[in-house]
């Protein structure tokens, strides 16, 4: 199939794009390289086309007219929760009017079946109960769950109007190689990268706050099943386990033989209490649940960030 990634640069959709190149399909990336991101050149793999613009630039429609894609796998964004309570005009200038032009550009072309879509657990906001499944209603708390989540209602108006389908994947937290250690989000790589330069962390809140942590190969083989179903359909996507960051800390002390030193910060505005995902309907729809356990993965993504430590020295 020809497929475009947009975000295809960045630390989830560079994976997205290994797996499709390994299943022998065309891939065309779209990225800005944009400075906050994860997005890194060194990413993109040879066999993969390049362009370098920005989702919400005009010339978009002409990529994908030359191209002629069949499925868009969206994962180009404003990714982070902080930068969207700062910033929410530029939050909802790329998610929200970056989309639209997306699915502009792919209704004009004719020829995509599908959008997968990134989405978020963000758009749940603290809902009542866990674990957090399909029916759980969306009350987010932050511009970023707010976009997210108005991309979905997006989605489903394009389906409706164009005949263009699409699948939203809710994920919960995405953690594995590749993930931004310089990041505002994804407190795993940001504490192995503190932890091999033998620095300290600091830990936002009490640190009993938890995320449903889910490896990113697990995703990418989420996103391949997701080129043949799911079709209209929104998933809550985790591992159905909750973990704290106190017991990352932890966790990431042991692989590593460091104690880092901690210092405690305040609570991040729009950050969440827990999250937990109940993924029953992906299982049941797409055939799919995590199979990297957290211990697993965490080790896999230290010495990942371990070796290009070394090798950069
Ligand atoms: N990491 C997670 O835990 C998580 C959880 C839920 C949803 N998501 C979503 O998954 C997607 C990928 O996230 P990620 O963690 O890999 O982040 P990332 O920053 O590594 O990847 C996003 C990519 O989008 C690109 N990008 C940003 N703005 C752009 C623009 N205006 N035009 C073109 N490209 C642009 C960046 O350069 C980057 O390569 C995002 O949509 C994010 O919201 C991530």
């Amino acid at each position: 199939m020809r497929i475009i990634v947009t975000g295809g640069a960045g630390f989830i959709g560079s994976h997205i794009v290994d797996r499709y190149l390994e299943l022998g399909h065309d891939v065309v990336i779209v990225d800005s390289l944009w400075s906050h991101g994860g997005g890194r050149r060194d990413n993109v793999p040879s066999q993969a086309s390049f362009i370098h613009t920005d989702i919400r630039d005009e010339g978009l429609a002409r990529v994908f007219s030359d191209f002629r894609p069949e499925i868009v796998c969206h994962h180009a964004a404003q990714h982070s929760v902080a930068i969207s309570s700062r910033d929410p005009k530029y939050d909802a200038q790329v998610n929200v009017l970056g989309l639209v032009n997306v699915l502009e550009a792919s209704v004009k072309t004719g020829s995509v079946k599908k959008v997968i879509y990134a989405s978020s657990g963000a758009t749940y906001g603290t809902p009542k109960k866990f674990p957090i499944d399909e029916d759980t209603p969306q009350r987010p708390e932050s511009p970023y769950g707010i976009t997210k989540m108005v991309g979905e209602h997006y989605l489903r108006f394009y389906k409706k109007e164009h005949g263009l389908d699409f699948t939203a994947l809710r994920y919960g937290n995405v953690y594995g190689p590749r993930q931004d250690p310089n990041g505002e989000a994804g407190v795993i790589a940001i504490f192995i990268g503190r932890f091999l330069a033998g620095q300290g962390v600091r830990i936002d809140w009490d640190g009993e706050q938890t995320r449903d942590y889910v490896y990113v190969g697990d995703i990418a083989r989420l996103n391949e099943l997701a080129l043949e179903r799911g079709g209209g359909e929104c998933y809550a996507i985790g591992t159905g386990k909750k973990t704290s960051v106190n017991q990352i800390y932890k966790a990431l002390a042991e692989i590593s033989g460091f104690e880092a030193p901690v210092e405690h910060g305040p609570k991040r505005p729009g950050d969440a209490r827990d999250a937990q995902f109940n993924s029953k309907l992906a299982r049941k729809e797409l055939g799919w649940e995590a199979r990297v356990s957290l211990l697993e993965g965490m080790r896999k993504t230290y010495e990942y960030f371990k070796e290009r430590t070394a090798a950069s020295a």
